[in-house]
């Protein structure tokens, strides 16, 4: 019972680190989960002495950081997968660094150093894993701003080397660019802890607020024109936290940060979610014809029908 709770965790916990927060879900597997639910709910009874307080949710022990409610206001047979605030070691202020007079690869070469060898860094990533730091041109025209490392990431050391990243590899090229043409770096340097190996969880605000003066620090070198934000966690790394902020609503617009124009879309995570659905990568696709304009990057008539 244990090991199949901990599969469907880790199995919402991937989705919802996607976008995600509900679920299809016929009755009878509803009816599992309840059962489920109330099993472990007179497990922890039966192992703990009681407040006396009726909980009023109901969570999966070991799995801490989700909690499964199928209750009558959701929508008949979606269950919502709601994430509570992750456990997390405390997060210190980010600490301030002088990088040395130089070229930009001298002191990219540097930030490099002070970011791989943190210590706050290095003590979120687990044995045999890696700290990501940033790659690409240090004279890039656009910069593409993600999330945070995930699995493949943090074992290769490289961002966006996943799924996502070649999916990102693929808008790039549509673009008619090369991956070594552009700058790519993410709002984290660590992969988001979580109690398992598998899924991604959106890092919480210390964590970005952590790790924002380094990729401020790779903008401020690299001077891209253009800042692509991916995804709602890189603006809020960006702009900060806006609950009321709604990605259909934003994408596709135009902002600043600093110097830089900033392009909004959507993260390629949420895009491998509709599959060969065209509907979304058109979105996206338009938002790269825009930053293309931008920096003057010929569009062909070829790529202007892209996705239509
Ligand atoms: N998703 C991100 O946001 N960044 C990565 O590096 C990989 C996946």
């Amino acid at each position: 019972m244990r090991e199949f709770i901990e599969t469907i965790a880790d199995e919402l916990r991937r989705m919802l680190g996607e976008g995600r927060d509900s679920v299809p879900l016929d009755d009878d597997s509803v009816r599992i989960l309840r059962r489920m639910q109330a099993d472990e709910l007179a497990a922890e009874r039966r192992s703990e002495i009681s407040s006396g307080d009726e909980p009023e949710e109901v969570k999966f022990a070991g799995a801490e950081d989700l909690k499964i409610e199928a209750k009558k206001e959701y929508a008949p047979k979606q269950v919502r997968i709601v994430a509570s605030r992750p456990q997390t070691r405390t997060i210190p202020d980010p600490k301030p660094f002088e990088l040395p007079d130089g070229s930009p690869s001298e002191k990219w070469e540097a930030l490099r150093g002070i970011v791989l060898s943190d210590p706050v860094c290095n003590a979120h990533v687990k044995p045999g894993k890696k700290v990501v730091f940033g790659t690409g041109n240090l004279s890039a025209k656009i910069f593409f701003c993600g999330e945070a490392p995930g699995a493949d990431e943090e074992t290769q050391g490289i961002p966006f080397v996943g799924r996502a990243g070649q999916l990102l590899t693929k808008i790039i090229s549509a673009m008619g660019l090369k991956r070594e043409e552009v700058y790519i770096g993410n709002i984290m340097n660590w992969r988001p802890e979580m109690s398992t190996s598998r899924g991604n969880r959106p890092p919480t605000s210390e964590e970005m607020a952590y790790c924002l003066p380094y990729l401020e620090a790779q903008i401020a070198i690299v001077r891209p024109q253009v800042v692509v934000a991916l995804g709602k966690t890189a603006v809020n790394g960006l702009l900060g936290e806006d609950p009321n902020r709604k990605m259909g609503a934003i994408r596709g617009k135009w902002s600043k940060f600093g110097d830089s124009d900033l392009m909004i879309t959507y993260h390629p995570s949420f895009l491998l979610q509709y599959g060969n659905n065209n509907t979304m990568k058109r979105l996206v696709w338009e938002d790269m014809m825009a930053v293309m304009e931008r920096v003057g990057i010929p569009i062909s008539q070829k790529q202007r029908n892209y996705f239509l």
